[in-house]
């Protein structure tokens, strides 16, 4: 049978149509989990949250087929690119792999290459993947990952490229498995897709029409983190405070961030907030519960009422504002961090001084900044980009000057205090320091024994630097 394609007008469509929840479209038989026996998968992942947590469930499903891991591409029998479309250098990141694989597969014909995540959901993508058939031997999308068994097991049989992608808006699929990359923190879906169609972002097309979990799915799953011993649960969506729009019981996300404040949880962690959707209900639960962290990333993409009304963000600069000095005011030392993007079709000089005057006002914690990057078939890819890449390139680096110096002075401001740090491992810098990340989500390598790896401590800061910070056991 003909396998499905995707299509970039189905990928836009967004019906009434109730969404399913699946809760046994995963099929592991005897047949397909011996697959793996004796092999080894090498999965490279791009991109997102979602897509980290996408590969949690990636590895689980090749672990239940008896594949094992291998951080060696080389030793690999199967090597599997999660990729990401969200601009220009995270394609051309993913075909510079492919180009590696290609190479890698003239001595070692018999690797399997499997290309899935938001790239996959591509027309143009899948047209150039199609053509590399001879390195390419499975494409599979974001929606239909409870289906890389029986991918697999017909690469092999056939012994040729198998392309499956949905574009059609999604439904959700339960009792997936799951293999956690941490075993102290994890990320817990409560949503999947986006209906936002901010007009650069590619997102709604790749990920699909919103769809919230059911309450019960996602407090049951939390639960299981809690029975493993799990210190922290992030609940991701591209726009978390949407969560429960599209779910008959009327739930919002407030409610849900209570429930789940309430399964006492040591951190509660959440993102990404839309400015949009952000409910004056949810700053008081946050300020509320001490097991909510103090850390919001409130993404302003321009400072510029103009951009911000081509960009389809539906805030102005005033309301930003508003909301940036409602959440400071009553959330107890919050840390806030950002996205910003520059560069946008349109973007004057004046437009790029709202937005360094935003940056000025909100002295962000951090901030991700990025130069515009026209995605296929979006809205403001057909408006004309008329700045110039050199002007591009000057304001991101007057940016992130700006941003670099609040980074530093907002680390300062926590030399000689004592703060609560999730140890999470051994330092990447120094074997002989430990790491983890404070309430307001900062980065500290601690000097303490390695036996407090996965244990919530208060730390000394004795050091700051622009990107994280030093201390010591406080005893
Ligand atoms: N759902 C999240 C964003 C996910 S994408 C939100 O709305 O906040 C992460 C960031 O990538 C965005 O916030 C935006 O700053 C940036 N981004 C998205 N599309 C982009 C594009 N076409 N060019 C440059 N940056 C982009
Ligand atoms: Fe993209 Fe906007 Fe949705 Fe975020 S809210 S994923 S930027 S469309
Ligand atoms: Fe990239 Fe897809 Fe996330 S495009 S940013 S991996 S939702």
């Amino acid at each position: 049978m003909e396998k499905e394609r995707p299509s970039y007008l189905k990928a836009k469509r967004r019906t009434k149509e109730e969404v399913k929840v699946l809760t046994d479209a995963y099929i592991m038989n005897n047949e397909l989990s011996k697959i793996g026996i004796g092999k080894k998968y090498h999965l490279i992942t791009y991109g997102c949250q979602a897509n980290v947590r996408d590969s949690e469930t990636i590895s689980a499903i090749l672990e239940d087929m008896s594949f094992t891991k291998t951080d060696s591409m080389e030793d690999a029998d199967i090597i599997l690119l999660n990729t990401c479309a969200i601009r220009e250098n995270a394609h051309n990141k993913v075909f510079g792999m492919i180009g590696r694989i290609q190479h890698l597969k003239e001595t070692k014909p018999n690797i399997l290459l499997a290309v899935c995540g938001c790239m996959a959901q591509e027309v143009s993508v899948v047209d150039e993947l199609e053509r590399k058939k001879k390195t390419v031997d499975i494409v599979f999308g974001t929606h239909n990952i409870q289906n890389l068994p029986q991918l697999i097991s017909e690469a092999i049989d056939k012994n040729e490229q198998v392309v499956e992608v949905f574009s059609k808006e999604g439904d959700i699929i339960e009792n997936l498995p799951v293999k956690r990359d941490s075993m102290y923190k994890a990320f817990v879906n409560i949503m999947y897709g986006c209906d936002k169609f901010c007009t650069y972002c590619i997102v709604p097309y790749t990920r699909g029409k919103q769809r919230s979990r059911r309450k019960e799915d996602i407090l049951k799953e939390i639960d299981d983190i809690i029975k493993l011993g799990y210190k922290e649960v992030t609940l991701l969506g591209q726009n978390v405070n949407a969560y429960g729009k599209d779910l008959e019981d009327g739930i919002s996300f407030a409610e849900l961030l209570e429930l789940v404040a309430k399964t006492n949880i040591p951190r509660v962690r959440f993102v990404t907030s839309h400015p949009w959707d952000f409910s004056d209900e949810m700053i008081d639960i946050i300020a509320k519960y001490d097991n909510i962290m103090p850390y919001i990333h409130l993404p302003l993409q321009s400072g510029s009422n103009k951009i911000l009304k081509l960009m389809g963000r539906r805030y102005t600069k005033e309301s930003y504002l508003e909301l940036f000095n409602k959440i400071k005011s009553k959330i107890k030392n919050a840390s806030v961090t950002t996205d910003i993007i520059v560069g946008f079709p349109g973007e004057t000089e004046e437009d790029f001084l709202e937005t360094l005057d935003v940056v000025e006002k909100c002295k962000y914690d951090g901030a991700y900044t990025f130069i515009y990057s026209p995605r296929e078939n979006t809205p403001a890819a057909s408006m004309e980009d008329n700045v110039s890449l050199k002007e591009k390139e000057e304001r991101l680096a007057r940016l992130n000057k700006l941003v670099n110096e609040y980074y530093k002075e907002n680390n300062d401001k926590l030399l000689n205090t004592i703060v609560p740090v999730l140890i999470e491992g051994v330092s990447e810098k120094n074997e002989d320091l430990c790491c983890g990340y404070t309430d307001t989500m900062k980065l500290v390598n601690v000097k303490c024994p390695k036996d407090y790896i996965g244990k919530i401590i208060n730390v000394k800061i004795t050091e700051a630097k622009t990107w994280s910070l030093d201390g010591e056991i406080d005893e």
